[in-house]
């Protein structure tokens, strides 16, 4: 599965992202919305687990190449929703940067091309995108890409313990427009 944007291309994984990724996902300041950094090792059985997903068609992460240097800048896709949330979208949407590729537009670019396959591809009728409520930058993206909060699925996360700052969670979502 490939996708393209003006200034990017969306592609497989590849062994030689997993340098880059580690690193990424092993970043403090990138992971402060997470409960935690990943290690190499658990940030190789991310990438596997997306290799995974994409072979057998429950999750569509892939890897956010810039075409101007082939930098490997993080990851975006989508993935079927596999944990009880109070509202029914099947599909989340998602999406992580290395922190030197922020603020240039990458994430909501790369972002419109997964949701168009979403729609088209998948024929998802409805995306869903959900962030702690803390995670201001990741709801901008949901925001330029369309997807509108809905207050009412606010949940606390699930796989998160009671009182954890990043436990609870909005919920954004956008129907499919072509149905
Ligand atoms: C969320 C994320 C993907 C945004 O990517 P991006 O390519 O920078 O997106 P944009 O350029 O559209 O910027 C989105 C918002 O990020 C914030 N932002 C931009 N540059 C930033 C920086 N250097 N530091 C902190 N926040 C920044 C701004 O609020 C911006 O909104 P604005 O355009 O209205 O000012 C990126 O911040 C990221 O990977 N964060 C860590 C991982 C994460 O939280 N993923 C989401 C999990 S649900």
């Amino acid at each position: 599965m490939k996708l393209e944007t003006p200034r990017l291309l969306l592609r497989e994984w590849r062994d030689t992202d997993r340098e880059a990724f580690a690193a990424i996902v092993g970043d403090p300041h990138v992971m402060r919305f997470y409960p935690a950094t990943r290690s190499r090792a658990e940030a190789d059985a991310w990438i596997d687990k997306m290799i995974a997903g994409l072979a057998n068609g429950t999750a569509h992460f892939l890897a956010v190449e810039r075409k101007s240097d082939g930098a490997m800048l993080g990851l975006t896709g989508t993935a079927d929703i596999n944990f009880p949330i109070p509202t029914d979208p099947k599909l989340e949407i998602g999406w992580v940067l290395g922190k030197d590729y922020w603020g240039q537009g990458y994430a909501p670019e790369a972002a419109r091309a997964v949701l168009e396959h979403a729609f088209t591809q998948l024929r998802a009728p409805e995306v869903a995108a959900f962030t702690a409520q803390v995670n201001l930058p990741s709801q901008r993206v949901m925001q330029k890409l369309g997807l509108v909060r809905d207050p009412s699925a606010d949940f606390e996360h699930p796989r998160i313990a009671a009182g954890h700052p990043l436990r609870p969670h909005v919920l954004y979502r956008i129907a499919n427009p072509n149905t």
